[in-house]
């Protein structure tokens, strides 16, 4: 059977193997729903129109769910002559209805007709990710409390740095998507435009009203230029930007937990039932998840570039190359979608390791910056006191000794004037203490920031 979209102009019909190359059904029939949802609209409009009866719209309604109903169960056959899933649903309609099928099309194109399909069904992606993202938030979120007497080495160029507390951790994470988040509602402003009635690049003479199935559908408006909108396709590259840069804070939050979890570090257990074995080691419990979150970051990020070179140099409007944009997406999706999910258990399901934190801690110097500006608070400039408490570290290097346990006399041998309440600043639970400022790991900052997300998330 011919292709509906082949004319009366061809005078050969199609060879299989261009069907073969041309088909883009064997991954967009995914798109099935959103795109009965919008013939489904396209209909109504133009019935309010008059360009179909009201009982021509009730058919097609009927049929289109009949349709669907089928797609779900997957019994309508997959045919590649059809090449994409708005001919074999629009063939269904027509085997079905017969000339009132044939109506559907009408003021309509598959150019924009894909378009408002993807938006359609990116909209819900989108949404999909936000709820993943507010819940791996809450998993952060949970911890804190629980988590808020231990400290932790914060760490700059991997080398430890000054003391903060675990909760600043979860709470620095929640931030991170809190931005991925902010992200995807600026996304979705865009995605939610409707590009239905554009027709194939210039508009049509048929007499729609393009607000109608707009509102419909639940767009916020309707795109303004029918040139742009047939060629548009910066919603997609914005959706793979958006979900490649929460893989990126996914894959840097695996890589500090799979360090975590090294015997080298032992700060972190991860729920066995989120860890995998070896087949021939019998001691190994191996991070594979956040290894493969890691991993699969490589494939989005990969995905945003494929969509770059894409649509680069394709000129004004609707080019077929565009039929490419799908997979790069859907995997980008599906894989972020799989990693959130994922995320979520071991955040909320891991228990830090308190005891072989704390044995460590006051390893490292983490309250030589609080001693600088211990000493800058006494009146001396900064410069000086960072080099004072830098020979203070060296001599104390030299004793094995944390700056805690100097004795006074040696500190004073060192040149610095001091006297007991240098005490106060020194120890990493002092060190924390000690910090003030706003967006700090002050334990007193950092309830406050947690009761700001408490209120946000709950
Ligand atoms: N399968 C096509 C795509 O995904 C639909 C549009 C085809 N339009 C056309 N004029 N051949 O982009």
């Amino acid at each position: 059977m011919a292709s509906p979209s082949r004319s009366g102009v061809f005078d050969a019909a199609s060879d299989s193997r261009l069907e073969q190359f041309c088909e883009s059904i064997s991954f967009d029939r995914r798109l099935y729903e959103v795109d009965i949802e919008g013939s489904s609209a396209h209909a109504e409009m133009l019935a309010v129109q008059g360009l179909i009866s009201g009982k021509e719209c009730d058919q097609i309604l009927e049929a289109l769910a009949a349709i669907r109903v089928e797609l779900d169960e997957d019994t309508l056959p997959m045919r590649t002559e059809l090449e994409d899933v708005h001919m074999h649903v629009e063939q269904a309609l027509i085997d079905r209805l017969g000339d009132v099928g044939r109506k559907l099309h009408t003021a309509r194109s598959r150019n924009d007709q894909v378009s408002t399909d993807f938006r359609l069904w990116i909209r819900g992606q989108l949404d999909l990710v936000d709820g993943l993202l507010a819940d791996l938030q809450r998993a952060f979120l949970g911890r804190c409390e629980g988590d808020f007497d231990v400290i932790l080495p914060a760490y700059t160029h991997l080398q430890r740095a000054q003391p903060v507390l675990a909760s600043h951790y979860w709470l620095a994470y929640i931030e991170k998507l809190a931005r991925d988040r902010q992200r995807i509602a600026d996304c979705r402003s865009r995605v939610n435009i409707c590009s239905l009635g554009v027709a194939a690049v210039a508009g049509t003479s048929m007499d729609i009203d393009r607000k109608l199935t707009a509102e419909k559908l639940g767009f916020d408006d309707v795109t303004r230029n029918s040139l742009d909108t047939s060629s548009d396709r910066d919603f997609v590259v914005e959706a793979a930007f958006v979900l490649t840069m929460i893989a990126q804070h996914l894959s840097g939050w695996s890589e500090e937990w799979i360090l975590w979890s090294t015997e080298e570090f032992g700060f972190l257990k991860i729920p066995h039932a989120f860890c995998t074995g070896s087949s021939i080691m019998p001691q190994k419990v191996n991070p594979d998840v956040l290894e493969l979150t890691r991993g699969k970051t490589a494939r989005v990020v990969g995905n945003l570039q494929t969509l770059l070179v894409l649509i680069k140099g394709l000129p004004l409007a609707y080019n077929r190359d565009l039929q490419e944009d799908k997979p790069p997406l859907f995997d980008s999706f599906d894989t972020v979608i799989a990693c959130l999910q994922l995320a979520i258990p071991i955040v909320s399901g891991s228990t830090l390791q308190r005891d072989r934190i704390a044995s460590r801690l006051e390893h490292g110097y983490l309250d030589a910056t609080t001693l600088m500006e211990y000493l800058m608070k006494k009146g001396l400039p900064q410069r000086t006191a960072h080099h004072l408490v830098g020979s203070l570290v060296g001599e104390a290097m030299k004793r094995k000794i944390p700056l805690s346990e100097m004795p006074l006399d040696a500190m004073i041998e060192a040149g610095v004037s001091v006297d007991n309440s240098i005490f106060d600043v020194l120890g990493t639970a002092n060190a924390v203490r000690a910090y003030v400022s706003f967006g700090s790991s002050a334990p007193e900052q950092v309830r406050q920031q947690m009761q700001y997300w408490k209120t946000l998330l709950s």
